[in-house]
């Protein structure tokens, strides 16, 4: 199993609830973008590439009644809770169009996706994620077929709600040093990284083999709930770094995080993260 793919097994369970919800009205936004590939198309095969809790892969369904919907992660757990998700909201015809595949985009073939085979991929906050993101850019281009169109969205910059996440670290920092414990060890392993402009966007779309390249840059606004901020620390972001520790450390690293957001002022909570997002076709010459 690879490291990114046990770091979202550790998360699955909390990640539909506090960080899904953020991400949302950004991925929901590529479905407008190949929009016309389905309406060219009704029964369009597409791709949720890094489907995770499953909120693209279930929106594409409900939303376009003849489209085959296919869902791929990497994370087994995440799966399990993407599956757990529809069977809850997806009437018994619209689970009959979608399926979850678990694999790398890097590498589909190995998951059973045939080449060629797909109309439309979307993919929300993945691409940052994956050790090399021009093997990931082939994958896709790889099961596309020629003519067949890319979006995806992802961050233009390193981090989560910063000054929440600075309240996180300091606090964290400073009981740790207190307690003389060291700090743990990030994991997840190598990863490409935001994407910090759509020239960027561009250049690395075009030099992956795509076509008819378009990237534009956006913002992610969400104003956070004191809860929510702190649950997506305690009980997502961070949940497996606190847990390693002894339990009565645990509760003092809670309680400076506590009183580090007391502290912090009402702008601090909301949230203005840059994105980057892009389309691209393959070549239908190819
Ligand atoms: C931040 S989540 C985004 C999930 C979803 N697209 C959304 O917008 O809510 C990132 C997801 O990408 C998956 N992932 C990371 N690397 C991957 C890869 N190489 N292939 C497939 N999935 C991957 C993770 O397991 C995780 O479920």
């Amino acid at each position: 199993m690879s490291q990114m793919a046990a770091r979202y097994d550790l998360r699955a369970r909390s990640y539909g609830r506090c960080w899904a919800p953020v991400l949302a009205p950004s991925a929901l936004a590529l479905l407008e973008v190949v929009e016309p590939v389905v309406r060219a198309a009704p029964a369009a095969r597409l791709l949720d590439a890094g489907t995770g809790s499953g909120t693209l892969a279930m929106a594409a369904t409900r939303r376009w009644p003849l489209v085959r919907v296919i869902g791929l992660d990497v994370s087994a757990g995440m799966l399990v809770v993407a599956r757990a998700a529809a069977d809850s909201t997806l009437d018994r015809a619209e689970l009959a169009r979608l399926s979850f595949v678990e694999g790398s985009i890097a590498d589909p073939e190995a998951a059973g996706l045939e080449p060629a085979s797909i109309d439309a991929a979307i993919s929300s906050f993945v691409l940052q994620l994956v050790p090399d993101r021009a093997a990931a850019l082939s994958g896709l281009r790889r099961l596309l077929r020629p003519g067949g169109q890319l979006a995806f969205v992802i961050w233009a910059a390193e981090g989560k709600p910063w000054a929440i996440q600075a309240a996180f670290d300091g606090a964290l920092a400073e009981t740790l040093a207190r307690a003389g414990v060291a700090a743990p060890s990030p994991t997840g392993g190598p990863r490409a990284g935001p994407i910090g402009s759509a020239s960027a966007a561009r250049a690395e779309l075009r030099a992956a083999g795509f076509a008819d390249v378009e990237a534009w840059e956006r913002v992610l606004h969400h104003p956070f709930e004191r809860a929510a901020a702190q649950a997506l620390f305690v009980e997502y972001d961070r949940a497996a770094d606190l847990e390693e520790l002894a339990p009565t450390v645990r509760a003092a690293v809670l309680a400076a995080f506590d009183a580090a957001l007391d502290r912090l002022p009402d702008a601090a909570f909301t949230w203005d993260a840059p994105l980057v997002a892009a389309r691209a076709v393959r070549s239908p010459d190819e």
